[in-house]
């Protein structure tokens, strides 16, 4: 076969949190196919980076304190180590925060301009009443429509999962300045996408380039009306890169730079390395795969193919797409500890367990993923170390003085078997069916260790007549196994690193399998993957468990559960200075007599003491609340220097401090045991 030339890109994560176990299910499956393409002997690389613009982001780096460089510097560095530690093998890591990004945006923008296909409209958004400033959807907070949790984001509720746009929320607030926002118009660009529904359609439809459950919710979702223009436009303030010529007034989108970091990654990839990134994305020779998750498919079918193709790049050869995560049977939980973060997972339990396991239920469909823990214990411990592991670690030690026999001893057809048995695996793994490869490898391995069990060399090794026997069955073994390894080598990279040093042949090229090792010497035997103690997996959640604890404690308000309805309802008076507060004389007061006004619904009349013979007569709208014997001899706060007011009922000198809407619900200031009436409360 021919050396194909193959570009791989995963979807690019989000700068604004770390990689956790669902993010693998893709960079996993993504690994393993560009390592089989390797394997296979053909020119693939994979080119990866951050995604790191957008609103999130702002308000992540808000939250921490720092630049939004500073913030996306630090996740980059972290994603790149939580990858290296999954063995995730990229060629380049690039962040769509780039200068290589920022021209590459001008340029496909400059093709929709010139093509005449941005047009730009005004629709209604919502500003800051107070600063100005235009309100991205994770700026708005207030109730969610549907379930009316308080609290929620502005564009979907973390509690019932509703998507809305922020002004369905209701009594929205900004939190900017945690006013009510205001509405206002502003001008958005938008591509005009329907003018390529001709080639969407055939692109989408003709059954190359995507599942086909996939093509075909494009089909009754998008393609059977006329495609909305796609606005790709956000204004000030946002964390982007400015739209050319709008006076820093507009930004991209962050949907539009960011699959444009698959190019903006190749290019810097290229220019390290001496290549032109025409090569990968204006050359029908080369291929172009994408894989992603079902969440973000509609931005990859539909918007990316048509931004390449109106800027002159080829279009994906396929876009490969998974589903999600679960875990025991529901989605990803915090409080259950089933959140799990790729660092937590690896301080506990061996990144190859995980390869191998999520490997064993990829297939080549969008089905969701399920990781059940009884499930992933058994699959790694029986099929993985029992079957396969074990079959060098029963076997090695014995021929470690005399190496592998000269020639391929018979065993009765097994290695052949194997091999013939290789061209289906492959195409397992080309489909992305990595579940069947799984499979049928297993199964070689249920062909290869009744073999060595009927054959027992433990016992051949305490006979000293036996030994050409011992050597010939511990070769069978070892070459079986090494088949098996180059099988999964794509999966388990490091096994196969291992077991290369072990017969000291390393593991390059999927045709190693074809063919048997001998008269090679093999070095003593090293631990190779250990079994899964269970308790690991109770240390991993549980972990995770306190992981939520932390993030809770760094709000210690969260637990008291109070709602942001009292600032809604009453936004914060304008700013005052010290000497506007200190014209005001608050004093402590204790009320001496108190009683009911027959005429007034409302109000108590207090007669208050400030000490001496210090007394004031005050009217407060208290009755509803509060009973007057109860309020005799309590402390109160007033406002002393209040200018006096002439009522019906006689004259007020002075306002009680309380909070609360009115009616029943009045709560009086109250004061420590000590404070003395007629003193200054400042
Ligand atoms: N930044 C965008 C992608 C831009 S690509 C030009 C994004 N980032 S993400 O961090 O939210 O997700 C990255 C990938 O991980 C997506 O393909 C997403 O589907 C996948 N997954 C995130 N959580 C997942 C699970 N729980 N399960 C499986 N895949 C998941 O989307
Ligand atoms: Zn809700």
């Amino acid at each position: 076969m021919s050396q194909r030339k193959i570009l791989v890109t995963a979807a690019l994560p989000y700068a604004n949190g770390p990689i956790h176990i669902g993010h693998l299910v893709e960079y996993v499956q993504t690994d393993v196919w560009v390592r089989f393409q390797r394997l296979r002997g053909h020119d693939c690389r994979f080119f990866w980076a951050d995604d790191t613009h957008g609103t999130a982001i702002m308000k992540s780096a808000r939250l921490a304190g720092v630049t939004e460089e500073q913030f996306i510097a630090e996740m980059s560095e972290a994603h790149q180590r939580d990858f290296d530690t999954f063995g995730i093998n990229y060629d380049h890591y690039g962040s769509t925060h780039s200068e290589t990004n920022r021209q590459l945006c001008h340029e496909i923008w400059s093709a929709f301009k010139e093509q005449d296909l941005v047009e730009r409209k005004k629709i209604v958004e919502l500003f800051d009443a107070e600063t100005g400033e235009a309100l991205p959807d994770r700026f708005v907070k207030g109730t969610c429509p549907k379930c009316k949790s308080p609290d929620q984001n502005g564009d979907n509720c973390d509690k019932c999962g509703h998507t809305y746009t922020p002004k369905d929320l209701i009594d929205p607030i900004s939190t900017i300045s945690g006013k009510p926002p205001v509405e206002g118009e502003t001008d958005h660009y938008f591509v005009k996408i329907e003018s390529l529904q001709e080639f969407l359609t055939q692109w989408t439809q003709c059954g190359e380039h995507l599942q086909d459950e996939v093509a075909n919710y494009l089909k009754g979702h998008f393609l059977n009306e006329p495609l909305r223009d796609w606005d790709v436009s956000r204004p000030k303030p946002y964390f982007g890169f400015e739209i050319p010529d709008t006076g820093g007034q507009h930004f991209w989108y962050v949907w539009f730079d960011a699959p444009i970091g698959y190019i903006a990654s190749t290019k810097e990839w290229c220019e390290a390395n001496g290549e032109d990134y025409n090569d990968w994305w204006r050359n029908e020779d080369s291929e172009i795969h994408h894989f992603l998750g079902k969440d973000i498919q509609y931005f990859h079918c539909l918007f990316w193919p048509a931004m390449l193709k109106t800027a002159g790049y080829q279009t994906p050869t396929k876009v490969h797409i998974h589903g999600f995560l679960t875990v025991d049977g529901e989605k990803m939980s915090k409080s259950k500890g089933t959140f799990i973060k790729a660092e937590t997972y690896a301080k506990h339990l061996d990144p190859a367990y995980l390869r191998y396991y999520f490997a064993s239920k990829l297939g080549p469909r969008l089905d969701d993923l399920d990781l059940n823990f009884e499930d992933f214990v058994t699959k790694v411990n029986s099929d993985l170390v029992n079957k396969i592991v074990n079959l060098a670690s029963r076997t090695a030690k014995f021929i470690k003085d005399v190496g592998l026999s000269d020639t391929y001893p018979d065993d009765g057809g097994l290695f052949e078997y194997g091999a013939q048995l290789g061209e289906q695996i492959a195409e397992a793994y080309e489909n992305c069916d990595y579940a069947k490869a799984m499979r049928l490898i297993v199964e070689l391995a249920d062909r290869a260790n009744p073999y060595v069990e009927n054959a027992e060399p433990w016992n051949l090794k305490k006979d000293p007549d036996k030994k050409q026997q011992l050597q010939d069955v511990c070769t069978v073994a070892l070459n079986l196994f090494r088949q098996l390894v180059v099988y999964l080598q794509p999966v388990l990279p490091r096994l196969a690193e291992q077991v290369g040093e072990l017969l000291n042949d390393e593991i390059t090229d999927w045709n190693q399998s074809q063919t048997p090792l001998v008269g090679t010497p093999v070095n003593k035997f090293k631990h190779l993957l250990k079994r899964i103690d269970p308790k690991d997996i109770e240390k991993m959640t549980e972990e995770s468990k306190l992981e939520v604890a932390d993030t809770d404690q760094e709000d210690p308000g969260a637990k008291y559960n109070d709602s942001g309805q009292p600032m809604i309802d009453e936004p914060l008076a304008d700013e005052c200075t010290i000497d506007d507060f200190v014209k005001v004389d608050l004093r402590v007061a204790r009320v001496i007599a108190a009683e009911h006004v027959p005429e007034a619904r409302k109000l108590l009349k207090l007669t208050l003491s400030l000490g001496g013979d210090h007394r004031r007569q005050v009217f407060a709208g208290i009755k509803a609340a509060y009973d007057p014997e109860k309020l005799v001899g309590r402390l109160v706060v007033m406002v002393a220097n209040l200018k006096p007011r002439q009522m019906k009922f006689g004259l007020s000198e002075g306002m009680v401090c309380a909070a609360g809407p009115g009616g029943q619900d009045v709560f009086l200031m109250a004061l420590d045991e000590g404070a003395q009436p007629g003193q200054r409360v400042h």
